[in-house]
């Protein structure tokens, strides 16, 4: 098991060690796994190119590590505990050698199925065991899976699995989400009309609800889970075969294959997971959040079950059937560590304290959030109401890209301050960048968020397209990975995380593109061109703000149709989670001399600030005003 520190001088030596000799650092946590073969080099790098490669020409498999390796100690521990979204419903719990031998049989249907080492497997799940299943039985053959958000639009669900060129696709007949039920496999049959490369599409059957069946490729999960055994080799992998490819939402508006490999992912998600939240044997621990997202990847599923932890899966939403649903579930097995976003907790203090005062919850020990900033009441309300002002909070900064944790407390070691994330963990070295590309040493000090030496955890390249992957994240700042985000270091060396520097928006912890939503709006035949900008909201975080230019701009009276059918249209091109809250039509929008769109004003106008700065360099400055007399009538 990979080493826990337990002490703030402890984390001080560890973490300088870790700067003092990288690759010693890391090959020391490396060394508790079990490795067929051991790897030549620690790691070879050179972020100009960029390439990263640790523990290159080691040999092992993450499932290894995570069943055999376990199960002679603790193999009738709790592995996975899945809890449905209506609590009256039964739940599921998997031992470690019940999981393990689902794990396997599922290793073998996909064998069946023709997938080898390095071909991609698309899942497209709502939140049920098949969908840890899934990944961890691509992961067993060597298989690389690509999990899509079950909120996915098909045409979004096309787009990812064409650009992976998946084999097969993994659904379900529906998904429950609190009260609603989520028609997946008609999406998915919307999808794979136009998908060439998928041969079979293999359904789960968690409703039983009435659903269209394609005979020449869909089959049942149970049905292909009968015809197999639960024997099943390891495929050996080196440390730098891709284990997962995630699309996460950049600057443009195609989204990106984000590639996450073998060794180096599953020694940093497994360390990060261990000492951020101070995991001990037997701790019960629930991640609230969506295995669609690299959250869901890390803390739900590798991290935990590496370790050996007991890892809560939950179906439904924290409101369903009322907003104690959370603490319920906290009470009823005893959580100790307990990760969700701020929007959840934003959402549940809206609803009101009744829901959350008589529950006990004795059990959490450590408390964590993720996804974006953590404004102070959201901060106070969880520290108070949620961990009864008993439990350190964990504000963890990371990003699809790192693959864990990069900045956050140490549970009950380092201590907080809320709405900083603190400090970086052992192995990271976070510097802050001005304009010009100057390092700001000393404290004090705000700016570009960068990188500057590898961790195992660091995504690879974007699938099929490193120049891209070169482009979005080495080319700011040559030499550094730059994180995208803006960042404060204050006086005590803390950090604080601002938001995003690129045209990426955080809405409720879901990353999207701002291009990508503009894409959508303009497929609208009445729309001609569209910007798109978040603004501040209470309960989201970020809301997106969409200018709208027309053809025919809509009377006074009559945008509303409109505005809705533009809302529909990116619902179905992209997905519910990234409809405009606010439309605003215009007759252009500022820009300027050189044809771009001017953000900064567009951004202040919706979130109803004033000091546009300079406006005169615009073509167009007159459309500012006329800009600030539509957005009054929006509010
Ligand atoms: C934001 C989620 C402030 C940040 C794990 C980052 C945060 C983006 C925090 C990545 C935090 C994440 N405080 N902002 N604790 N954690 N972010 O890829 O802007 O979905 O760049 O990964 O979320 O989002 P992603």
């Amino acid at each position: 098991m990979v080493p826990k520190i337990s002490t703030l001088s402890g984390y001080l030596h560890e973490q300088q060690k870790s700067i003092a000799n990288p690759t010693g650092f890391w090959a020391n946590i490396a060394e508790t796994f079990f490795w067929r073969k051991k790897w030549k080099d620690v790691l070879d790098w050179d972020f100009n190119i960029p390439k990263v490669e640790w523990f290159k020409n080691g040999k092992l498999n993450i499932t290894e590590n995570i069943f055999e390796r376990h199960i002679f100690i603790q193999g009738e521990q709790k592995a996975l505990i899945w809890e449905p979204n209506d609590p009256d419903e039964p739940n599921i719990e998997y031992t470690y050698n019940e999981l393990f031998s689902k794990v396997k049989r599922f290793a073998n249907v996909l064998r069946r199925h023709s997938i080898k080492k390095g071909d991609r497997v698309a899942i497209y799940l709502p939140m049920v065991p098949e969908l840890a299943i899934a990944m961890l039985s691509c992961a067993r053959i060597g298989a690389i899976h690509s999990v899509i958000f079950a909120g996915f639009s098909a045409n979004a669900l096309q787009e990812r699995i064409n650009d992976a060129k998946a084999k097969i696709l993994i659904t379900a007949d529906q998904g429950l989400r609190g009260k609603k039920v989520i028609n997946l496999k008609e999406t998915a049959d919307e999808a794979l009309r136009s998908c060439p490369t998928i041969n079979s599409n293999i359904v789960v059957r968690r409703t039983g609800g009435t659903i269209n069946w394609n005979n020449e490729k869909d089959v049942w999960w149970h049905g292909e889970m009968d015809k197999v055994t639960d024997e099943s080799k390891a495929e050996t992998m080196d440390s730098e075969d891709p284990l997962f490819i995630l699309y996460t939402s950049g600057s443009t508006g195609k989204p990106k294959g984000v590639v996450h490999t073998t060794g180096g992912y599953m020694v940093y998600t497994a360390y990060t997971f261990k000492n951020v939240f101070q995991y001990s044997n037997g701790d019960i621990y629930f991640c609230a959040a969506d295995i669609g997202w690299i959250t869901g990847h890390s803390y739900i599923i590798y991290g935990p079950l590496l370790e050996g932890a007991t890892t809560i899966m939950f179906e439904g939403t924290p409101t369903f059937p009322n907003p104690s649903r959370y603490w319920d579930i906290i009470n009823k097995y005893q959580v100790n560590q307990f990760y969700t976003s701020p929007t959840a907790i934003r959402s549940l203090i809206a609803l009101g304290e009744e829901w959350i005062e008589n529950t006990e919850m004795k059990s959490l020990k450590v408390l964590g959030t993720v996804g974006e900033p953590i404004n102070e009441e959201a901060w106070h309300w969880y520290h108070d109401h949620v961990g009864k002002n008993r439990c350190p909070i964990v504000d963890t900064w990371w990003q699809t890209e790192t693959g864990g944790i990069m900045i956050s407390p140490i549970a009950g070691i380092i201590p907080t301050k809320p709405a900083f994330a603190t400090l970086p963990l052992p192995g990271i070295q976070p510097v802050i960048m001005d304009e010009a590309g100057n390092k700001l040493c000393g404290n004090s000090v705000e700016g570009s968020l960068c990188i500057q030496f590898p961790w195992p955890g660091i995504a690879r390249t974007h699938w099929n397209d490193h120049q891209r992957f070169k482009e979005s994240y080495f080319s700011q700042f040559p030499g550094y990975y730059f994180t995208g985000d803006g960042a404060k270091r204050d006086e005590d060396g803390y950090y604080r995380i601002l938001g995003r520097m690129d045209d990426v928006i955080n809405v409720a912890g879901h990353r999207l593109g701002t291009a990508e939503i503009e894409n959508a709006i303009n497929e609208h035949p009445l729309v001609s061109e569209s910007a798109v900008v978040g603004f501040q909201h209470k309960i989201k975080g970020q809301g997106i703000y969409a200018y709208v230019v027309c053809n025919d701009l809509p009377k006074k009276d009559d945008g509303e149709e409109l505005r809705n059918s533009i809302t529909k249209g990116v619902s179905k091109m992209i997905s519910p989670i990234a409809k405009p809250d606010k439309i605003q039509f215009t007759h252009s929008l500022p820009r300027t001399r050189s044809g771009k769109i001017m953000r900064r004003i567009l951004k202040k106008i919706a979130e109803g600030k004033g000091d546009y700065g300079d406006i005169s360099t615009l073509t167009n400055p007159e459309i500012v005003e006329e800009i600030i007399e539509g957005n009054k009538k929006i509010q």
